[in-house]
C-alpha cells in the first residue's frame, strides 16, 4: 500500500484547495490511499522553541510526513508565491536542515485558485524552497486548477475534466514513488 499525506496551504473552512485534497480520495489509483494533515496548529516558526523536535503540533506533522510514501501539497497562490502559514510549517519541517523528514521525500504539488494562472507562480516558487529541503519533488504532469471557483463549488470537485487531470498525474505520481522506492 503507498501511503500519501496531503497539506493544505490555506487554513479557511470554505478553502478551494482543503476541497481539492478532500477529493482526491476516490481519484486515487489502486493500492493508495491519501490523508489529510493540518497545520493549523503549527506556530511561527522560533528557533528557541526548535529543541528536541519542537512544539507537539510541529512533532506530530513531522511523524505524519516521516510515515508518508509521499507527500502531497495544495498550494494557494498569495501575492505570486505561496502562504505564509505553509512556508512556515516547511520550515518547522525542514530542521534538522537536509536530514529532516522532507530530505529525500517524494514531493508532489498542486494548486486552485480563482484566476486564470491557477497557482503557476506559486508552485515555481514551492519548487524553489522544496530544493532546500532536499525534497525529491515530482516533475510531471503539473496540475493548476484555475478558475477553481468554478471547478469546485460546495466544497465538491465536479468538473469531470479536471478530475481527469487528477487522477492521471496521481496515476503517475504513485508510480514515480513506487519506482524510486
Ligand atoms: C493575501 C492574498 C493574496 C492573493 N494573491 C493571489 C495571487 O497572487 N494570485 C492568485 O491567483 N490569487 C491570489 N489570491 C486569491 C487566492 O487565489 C484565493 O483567495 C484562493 O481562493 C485562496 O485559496 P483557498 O481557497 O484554498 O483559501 C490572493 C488571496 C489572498 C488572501
Amino acid at each position: 500500500m503507498t501511503q500519501l499525506i496531503g497539506i493544505s496551504g490555506s487554513l479557511r473552512k470554505s478553502s478551494l484547495n482543503t476541497a481539492l485534497l478532500r477529493s482526491i480520495d476516490e481519484l486515487m489509483p489502486k493500492g493508495a490511499t491519501l490523508s489529510i494533515a493540518s497545520i493549523e496548529a503549527i506556530p511561527l516558526y522560533n528557533g528557541d522553541l526548535d529543541i528536541e523536535g519542537g512544539p507537539p503540533s510541529v512533532q506530530a506533522l513531522k511523524a505524519q510526513i516521516g510515515d508518508a510514501d509521499g507527500l502531497l501539497f495544495a498550494t494557494p497562490e498569495y501575492n505570486f508565491s505561496i502562504p505564509g502559514v505553509l512556508k512556515n510549517a516547511i520550515d518547522w519541517a525542514s530542521r534538522p536542515g537536509f536530514q529532516s523528514v522532507l530530505a529525500h521525500k517524494p514531493v508532489a504539488i498542486i494548486g486552485a485558485a480563482p484566476g486564470a494562472v491557477g497557482t503557476a507562480r506559486a508552485q515555481g516558487h514551492l519548487k524553489q524552497v522544496l530544493l532546500g529541503t532536499l525534497s525529491e519533488v515530482f516533475p510531471y504532469p503539473e496540475v493548476l486548477v484555475s478558475k477553481a471557483h468554478e471547478r469546485i463549488q460546495n466544497g465538491q470537485l465536479a468538473d469531470e475534466p479536471t478530475r481527469e487531470v487528477l487522477r492521471k498525474m496521481l496515476e503517475a505520481y504513485v508510480s514515480w514513488i513506487r519506482r524510486m522506492g
